[in-house]
């Protein structure tokens, strides 16, 4: 069966999503709960149902979007992604994968393609880590990986708990409710565009962790204070974060990653020596071993400085995850879908985490890549084709009729 994939519509929904957004185009910023946020979820529940699917939202957003097949007891086949944005971020970046999947989903109907099994679109609440500091919040919900009782605990930087914006206990899906997932998302690297290649199949995505610090020193006059009596807290945080790059270096593997995304400083002002700072670090590999290393790495030298510079440092690991496999059986499908496309493709991992990392664990899961221009992404010059995410969307199409069929 051949799809036909309405481009020019999938486009024009990129762009008007897009619009839903807190900061000056193209850069995009849509952070979870925020008044753009709920606006740009109820646009998109609208289109979920104009597009004929039988729409509804768990306790904190997950949205559920779903075709009935014939066999409606069957499990279903699920695909999605997310919408919410990093801040300063691109349009492309877990949009392609929602709105890539309603395209195919239009694409199938319009083939007149009857499912046997449901093809539901689910698109997951919060996968970015900016407001309550964890990222794949929806999915690790839905999948177990985190608990109602932990989830409770969870707040934004203004202090505000997650409960104030739904209720996150029970959220679970029974193992049996997905029979397949299948995540559609641009590559976010470079392979590729170097490559040529139209398509990426994942084979495996690689873990994260995240760790929180918490250093404190002594603040004081930035004139008055000499500098043999200082405990200043942000040189402590420099030297951390410094060994936090010669952890993850010294591993000579090129897997590893780790990165201090966040620094802040109290009480920021240029005359007072730093008495407090925040830092937030995210630590990657392909491989869990290696990468809890260096995660322990970085705790030792946390410790380190805490001792010869007379602060106080309290670590905190906020997540440390498995790595995960795709389903064989899944990248076979993804393989005749890709094949079928005639254009070049090819199997790779995935360094960023996706939902379908947790998807994993209670669906056989793999995932699609599309090409991003120089591999850039979490940045407003993120740039995917319109050539290619139609391929996706209708490579997409292929492997969802083969498994609802
Ligand atoms: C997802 O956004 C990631 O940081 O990999
Ligand atoms: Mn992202
Ligand atoms: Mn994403």
């Amino acid at each position: 069966m051949d799809f036909e994939i309405d481009g020019a519509r999938l486009l024009s929904e990129l762009e008007t999503l897009a619009t839903f957004s807190d900061s000056a185009a193209p850069a995009i910023t849509r952070i979870v709960y925020s008044e753009t946020d709920r606006k740009a979820r109820a646009w998109l529940k609208d289109l979920c149902s104009q597009s004929g699917l039988a729409v509804r939202e768990d306790a904190i957003g997950n949205l559920f979007a779903r075709w009935h097949g014939t066999d409606p007891d069957a499990a279903a086949v699920g695909t999605g992604s997310h919408i919410d944005a990093i801040p300063n971020a691109g349009k492309y970046d877990g949009t392609v994968g929602v709105l890539g999947a309603l395209a195919a989903i239009r694409a199938l109907r319009a083939a007149q393609f009857t499912p046997r099994k449901s093809i539901e679109l689910l698109v997951f609440i919060s996968e970015e880590p900016t407001r309550f500091g964890i990222g794949c919040l929806g999915s690790r919900l839905l999948s177990g990986a985190l608990s109602g009782a932990a989830a409770k605990r969870l707040t934004d930087r203004a202090g505000k708990p997650l409960e104030d914006f739904g209720d996150p206990e029970n959220l679970a899906l029974p193992t049996n409710y997905y029979a397949s997932f299948i995540e559609l998302h641009i590559e976010q690297g470079p392979i590729l565009e170097k490559t040529g290649a139209a398509l990426g199949i994942v084979t495996g995505i690689a873990a994260p962790a995240a760790l929180r610090v918490l250093i404190d020193g002594e603040g004081g006059h930035a004139g008055a204070v000499l500098m043999p009596d200082r405990r200043d807290a942000l040189l402590g945080a420099a030297e951390i974060a410094l060994a936090v790059e010669a952890a993850a270096r010294a591993t000579g593997a090129i897997d590893t990653v780790a990165t201090t995304g966040v620094c802040e400083v109290s009480p920021g002002a240029v005359n007072s020596i730093p008495s407090h700072v925040k830092l937030e670090i995210d630590i990657r590999d392909t491989d869990l071993a290696r990468r809890d290393a260096v995660v322990k790495a970085v705790i030792q030298a946390c410790e380190t400085t805490a001792a010869q510079r007379k602060l106080q440092v309290k670590t905190e690991i906020l997540n440390a995850d498995a790595p995960a496999a795709c389903d064989p059986q899944l990248i076979e499908v993804l393989t005749e879908a890709c094949r079928a496309e005639r254009k070049g493709f090819q199997r790779m991992v995935s360094r960023a985490y996706h939902d379908s990392l947790f998807m994993s664990r209670i669906a056989p899961t793999a995932m699609l890549f599309t090409p991003c221009r120089g591999g850039v992404s979490h940045r407003p010059d993120e740039y995917a084709s319109a050539e290619d995410i139609v391929t996706g969307a209708r490579t997409l199409a292929r492997a969802l009729a083969k498994l609802a069929a």
